[in-house]
């Protein structure tokens, strides 16, 4: 069967396997700073790419970004395709609840801190209910989430009862590198390695020397040393073709490129 086109919002279209599937859903992001504006480039370049080839789009396709401050709109503005600005993403520094009301799904991108009045502000577990929530906030649980929600729910006078409702919350862990479908190590992380490597040299001088290093049989280490720097070299190469020692390439191979110096700041 052939995929399914992107078609207007909402509509239903179907899995290259044939099962159907809503397509071109609007995604609301509740928070839309630096995380949420990475989430929103990330996905809008992964929209524009896809229009190129012909699989199924199952990428949202309209986005209502709410912030606080209109700097903060400015901002994600600045950063937008022109194109995109209006027809596909619409920018909104109050109304939550309105804004998540016209949203098939939603994205809590806020700080922390502020999941709880956000949550609870009154209709807006109205609002969330039944559709689907991602979170990127680092530290709240799904479970934190969905209690604030039940908590909300409640105070919505009368309209709920507590603790029945239906709240689907998951949690995802991406970082500011998804603007570019990229994942990389922070710069914090980096410099930690960088200091921990650093630290291994005068830590080595710490180290028995090899003249008084002594196997468990007694026997002592012998150090042969060239007489010149070319013979050092000549000596080096002929240990480095070394079967037992060519056998260790792969594994120096894996330490360089899998280690995060090898993905600091790429894919
Ligand atoms: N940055 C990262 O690499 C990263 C990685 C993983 C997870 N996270 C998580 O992502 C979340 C956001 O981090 P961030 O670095 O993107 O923070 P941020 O830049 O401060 O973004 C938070 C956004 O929330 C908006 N906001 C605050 N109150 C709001 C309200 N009542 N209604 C609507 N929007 C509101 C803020 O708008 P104003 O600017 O107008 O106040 C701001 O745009 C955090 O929970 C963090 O744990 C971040």
């Amino acid at each position: 069967m052939s995929p399914a086109a992107t078609t207007p919002e909402g509509h239903t279209g179907s899995l290259p396997n044939g099962s159907p599937k809503r397509v071109g859903e609007s995604l609301a992001i509740l928070g839309c700073g630096i995380m949420g504006t990475a989430i929103l480039l990330g996905v809008l370049s992964a929209q524009a790419s896809h229009t190129k080839s012909d699989g199924a789009n199952l990428l949202p396709s309209r986005f209502r970004a709410c912030v606080r401050r209109p700097e903060s709109a400015d901002s994600i503005s600045s950063q937008l395709p022109p194109q995109a600005l209006g027809s596909t993403v619409t920018l909104h520094t109050s109304n939550n609840v309105s804004v998540v009301q016209e949203a098939d799904m939603v994205l809590l991108a806020c700080q922390p801190h502020l999941v709880k009045p956000i949550l609870e502000e009154p209709g807006m577990a109205a609002a969330l209910e039944g559709k689907l929530i991602m979170s990127v906030l680092a530290g709240v649980t799904s479970e934190e989430i969905e209690n604030h929600l039940q908590i909300a729910a409640s105070h919505d006078e009368g309209a709920y009862d507590v603790g029945n409702r239906r709240f689907s919350v998951i949690r995802v862990m991406p970082n500011i590198a998804s603007a570019k479908k990229k994942g990389k190590v922070s710069y914090t992380t980096y410099l930690i390695f960088t200091a921990l490597q650093t630290l291994a040299a005068p830590i080595a001088l710490l180290l028995t020397p090899p003249e008084k290093v002594q196997r468990a049989d007694g026997s002592k280490v012998i150090i042969k040393a060239e007489a010149t720097f070319k013979g050092e070299l000549k000596a080096l190469w002929k240990a480095s073709t070394r079967r037992d020692i060519l056998l260790l390439l792969p594994i120096f191979w894996a330490a360089y490129f899998n280690q995060y110096s090898g993905n600091f700041q790429t894919s």
